[in-house]
Formats: structure tokens, sequence, C-alpha cells
């Protein structure tokens, strides 16, 4: 019996735009539509990368390495925990995933997408998620959610300007993909929020494998 793939779902959006609370929730959606769903995050997923984790949100390192450290766990994330729950047919939902270098890394903090590329056809040539959902919010929503975070990571306490050029990364690749990457109005309900993911994972269930 031939096992079809499963679906790769990711949710993306710069810190402060609400995605957290729909990540379980999908999961849980999923489960009770019958899917055989593994929830993942990045950086992370691994014990390995959550180490990285660690590193990454807390220690302070050049640019290069930070990026090469987000690829790193990545690529073990891939090998040990997406890949084969893909390719038992399971789905997997990950919060964040390589849009997040794109924006962080190559718009955040100027490295531009050239070497994000190289990267990306390195460790990942062949695969992208099947649905990202973008949590969308202006800067200032963002900013008064995150204001209320203790304890702030090293990207939390970013600038104003830092994530503006985040949201504008995500934002373009949006426009660019728009079959893909869905932008989610996160200044709206919760309810309302989970309303159209619904909807939009019960429309994957029906034509996702197409
Ligand atoms: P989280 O708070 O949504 O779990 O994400 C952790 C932080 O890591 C978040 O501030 C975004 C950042 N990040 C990057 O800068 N580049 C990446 O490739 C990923 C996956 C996350």
């Amino acid at each position: 019996m031939k096992i079809t793939r499963g679906l790769f779902l990711t949710f993306e959006g710069v810190d402060g735009a609400g995605k957290s609370t729909h990540v379980g929730w999908a999961e849980e959606l999923l489960r009770s539509l019958g899917i055989n769903v593994v929830s993942t995050r990045e950086p992370g997923g691994t014990k390995l990368g959550e180490k990285l984790r660690e590193l990454l949100l807390h220690e302070p390192m050049h640019l290069e390495c930070e990026t090469l450290l987000m690829f790193a766990a990545r690529a073990e994330h891939l090998k040990a925990v997406i890949e084969p729950a893909l390719s038992r047919g399971q789905w997997v939902v990950c919060d964040r995933f390589t849009d997040a270098t794109f924006a962080y890394q190559g718009g955040g903090r100027e490295l531009g997408y050239e070497k994000i590329s190289v990267l990306e056809n390195w460790v990942h040539p062949n695969l992208q998620p099947d649905r990202t959902w973008l949590f969308d919010v202006p800067l200032s929503v963002a900013r008064e959610r995150l204001n209320r975070t203790r304890d702030q990571d090293r990207f939390e306490k970013e600038a104003d300007s830092f994530f503006e050029r985040t949201r504008d990364v995500y934002l373009q690749r949006a426009s660019l993909d728009p079959d893909r990457i869905r932008i989610i109005d996160s200044t709206r309900t919760i309810e309302e929020i989970r309303q159209e993911l619904k909807e939009d994972i019960e429309y994957l269930i029906r034509f996702g494998d197409n």
C-alpha cells in the first residue's frame, strides 16, 4: 500500500503577532478531524535543537553564527523529526521554519537573501511547507503585546526598526507566494482567527494532497 506523504504546515509572524496561542489549538483540531499530527517548533524540536535554541535566544553571537546555527538546528530537525513524520504520512505542524530566517536574519538583521537561499538549497532543496499561516499585526500592536513579556530574549529586545524590516520581508514573501503563505490578520478576535484557520484546515484535508 502506498503511503501518502503528510502535509507540512507552518506558523510565522513577528514576535508579538499572536501565533503561538493558535499552534496547539490547530494541532488539537487536526487530531479531532482524524489527522495523525506531530507538533514541533524552530529553533528546537529535537534534544540538540532545543540546546541550540537556548544559545540562539540568549547568547550574544555574530550574525553569520546565528544564521548557521538556525540551519544547523533545522538540518537536525528535518532529519530526525520532520522528514520521517511526513514520510510516515503524519502531518507536521511547525512553529516557524525557513521563512523566519529570511525575515529575521535576512530582513531584521539585514543579511540579505543570497546566503540564506544557499543554505536553504543545501538543507532542504526539495521541501517547502504546504501551507504557511503568517500572523500579521501592525508593529504598535506587536510591541504592546511584547512589552507584557517579562525576561525578553535577544530577539524580543530588538528595536522597532528591526521588527519593521522583519515584517516587511514576511509580507513580501507572502505576496510572492500567495498560494502557500496566507496572511492572517491577527488584530481580529481569537474566534475569528480560528474560524479562518478551521476553514483552511478543512480545505487542506479535502484537497491538500493534490
Ligand atoms: P518563538 O519565540 O516564536 O519560538 O521564536 C524564537 C525566536 O527565534 C523568534 O524571535 C524568531 C527567532 N528566529 C529567527 O530569528 N530565525 C529563525 O530562523 C527562526 C526559526 C526563529
